[in-house]
């Protein structure tokens, strides 16, 4: 059976001070839990205060972005060497809020904000290999927008974004990396994907992996759900069989709600 995951993605949220205090409070509610993988997904500049928090305790550390250089004339970005020095072992890739346009300010809102960074299939793929090498397990996300799924695109989408992210990687390495499925409409909207619906698409992604690689990587690399997953909606959504686990945004911004997640996924699990 898969271990499951709730990853915190904390997105551009958080101060110094606030950061610990949130840290500290979901280490010490649920450090211990062995059965569920719990990550923490801070901004950079709080990575070293969260990864000394829950050093010791069962939570890991991730990034939210890499570079795929190792060094050099590149301002503001940060390398995969540099994550693992500070205690990363977990790091996000594709997020749709960094693929897209570059830095342009979005001026229509009606999705939400997603695709403002630049990142490319391409760069995504060059990103998980930096990764990769230098040790990180890459979280690399999928997903449609409203626009593609109301095309009936949604298969065809997830389809690309996976080839093209793991093209000229081996199986092997493909195993111990983690997708998360996060269809655009649903992230920050409150709009969850049904239970099914979900479990459908990431089946199509673990066929997309076992067609491109052979059966092994697709039965049992993890395959995580995001978008508005909530205390009110984990249950469902975690007794899906395909469902590995959740890439949460809001919810991982309070310790209550993301420990009701990481508990309610392991009473589901231990059933
Ligand atoms: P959300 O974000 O849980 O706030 O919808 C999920 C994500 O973008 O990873």
């Amino acid at each position: 059976m898969r271990k499951p995951i709730i990853a915190g993605n904390w997105k551009m949220n958080k101060t110094l001070s606030e950061a610990r205090e949130l840290a500290q409070a979901v280490a010490e509610r649920v450090g211990s839990v062995s059965d569920v993988g719990m990550i923490l997904c801070p901004p950079f500049v709080a990575l070293e205060v969260v990864g000394s928090i829950i050093d010791g305790s069962n939570i890991e550390l991730g990034g939210q972005n890499v570079y795929w250089r190792e060094s050099g004339a590149y301002t503001g970005e940060v390398s995969p060497t540099m994550l693992v020095s500070v205690g990363c072992r977990y790091v996000i890739v594709g997020h749709s809020e960094r693929r897209g346009r570059f830095g342009v300010p979005e001026p229509d809102m009606t999705e939400g904000l997603h695709r403002l960074f630049g990142d490319s299939d391409e760069s995504v793929n060059v990103k998980a290999k930096a990764a990769l090498a230098a040790g990180l397990i890459p979280i690399i996300c999928c997903g449609e927008t409203l626009q593609e799924r109301q095309a009936g695109d949604t298969d065809l989408i997830v389809r690309e974004q996976v080839s093209a992210a793991l093209e000229g990687l081996s199986a092997e390495q493909v195993t111990s990396l983690v997708i998360a499925y996060e269809p655009v409409w649903a992230i920050g909207t409150g709009e969850t994907c049904q239970d099914d619906e979900a479990n459908r698409v990431i089946g199509v992604i673990r066929l997309t992996v076992a067609e491109l690689f052979d059966t092994d990587p697709a039965t049992s690399m993890r395959i995580l759900y995001g978008g508005s997953v909530k205390p009110e909606n984990v249950k469902g959504l975690m007794e899906q069989l395909e469902i590995d686990g959740g890439l949460v945004g809001g919810a991982s911004l309070e310790a209550d709600s993301f420990c009701q997640l990481v508990e309610t996924t392991q009473a589901v699990y231990q059933r």
